[in-house]
């Protein structure tokens, strides 16, 4: 099986490299392989290789930066997507593709689920958006996984901001009115390599139905309750003196103003996804602290 990744730099492309790998023969895509604000080139690409499967792990992911460049993110995020989903119908491609908790507003008091009303609050969601329903008009066989929080041992994320600063300050504040699932990429890479093997064999037969599938942890925290359990975790484990703040205050979202509006809700309902493949997702504490683990003692 001949399997394409693209945004092989990124923080999941990166742990996708590693999980796919026993599945097949992997093309390694980084920016200058497949340029994604040159949508039109890709179908050649595609053409020239193709691959069984399309896993697209490149996005446009600056939140903020997006509000100011929206002619960019809808070129990767959803242009871009377009065009790889249509040359992966041509081939009788699978495609698997990454979207976002920030499809929705957040205003909801619950998770939601998947069949939820999309209202994306800021351009990168928008055009994230805009991705997911492309593929779901291209007709091509298809995996697509919302996640949120994503963070790894290695790239710019949440987790490694807070062991910087905690190394440097007595005190930190952490928003705690925003709720989510803090998901490392490796978890996501993980399930996602599970999920299309059982796809693939379920494409053999004949069975397979493409979907869209919400993919997290399990369970849900603030900023603010991730921060907590990193730094009194990190404080147990790393080396003397590495963690010096004490003192973790929880701030409204309004004491940290962005470019781009956040949704306050982020939790996702994973029963979709739990349903379909018969894998075990962990919790986000148990997920963090095997990340610190490694993190702390390559630092160390
Ligand atoms: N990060 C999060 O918190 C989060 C939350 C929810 C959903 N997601 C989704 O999860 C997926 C993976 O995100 P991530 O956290 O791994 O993001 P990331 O670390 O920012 O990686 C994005 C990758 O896309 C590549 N890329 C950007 N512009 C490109 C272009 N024009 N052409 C080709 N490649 C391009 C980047 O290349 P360079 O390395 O060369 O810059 C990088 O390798 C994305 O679909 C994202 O929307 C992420």
């Amino acid at each position: 099986m001949k399997i394409a990744l693209t945004g092989v730099r990124g923080q999941l492309g990166w742990e996708l490299a590693r999980s796919l790998a026993p599945l097949g023969e992997l093309l390694l895509w980084d920016r200058v392989m497949a340029d994604l604000t040159r949508p039109a080139t890709l179908d050649a690409l595609v053409d020239h290789h193709k691959p069984d499967v399309i896993v697209n792990a490149a996005a446009y992911t600056a939140v903020d930066k997006a509000e100011d460049d929206a002619v960019t993110a809808r070129l990767v995020n959803a242009d871009s997507v377009d065009v790889l989903a249509r040359a992966a119908r041509r081939h009788s491609t699978m495609l698997v593709h990454y979207s976002t908790d920030y499809v929705f507003d957040g205003a909801s008091s619950t998770p939601y689920r998947e069949d939820a009303p999309t209202a994306p609050l800021n351009v990168y969601g928008q055009t994230k958006r805009a991705g997911e329903l492309a593929i779901a008009a291209s007709g091509c066989d298809h995996l697509v996984f919302r996640t949120s929080w994503v963070y790894a041992t290695r790239g710019a994320n949440f987790m490694l901001t807070m062991l910087r600063l905690a190394a440097k300050l007595d005190a930190l504040k952490v928003v705690d009115d925003q709720t989510g699932a803090p998901t490392p990429a490796r978890v996501l890479s993980n399930l996602s390599a599970h999920a299309l093997a059982q796809a693939m064999r379920e494409r053999a037969e004949g069975r397979f139905e493409s979907g869209l599938f919400h993919l997290t942890t399990e369970g849900t925290t603030s900023w603010h309750g991730y921060a907590s359990a990193m730094i009194e975790y990190a404080r147990n484990v790393a080396p003397a003196g590495r963690v010096r703040a004490g003192h973790i205050e929880a701030v409204p979202s309004s004491a940290y103003p962005t470019r781009a509006a956040r949704p306050r809700n982020s939790a996702l309902d994973n029963s979709k996804f739990d349903r379909r493949f018969t894998l075990v997702r962990p919790h986000w504490w148990d997920a963090l602290a095997q990340l610190l683990d490694e993190r702390l003692e390559y630092d160390a």
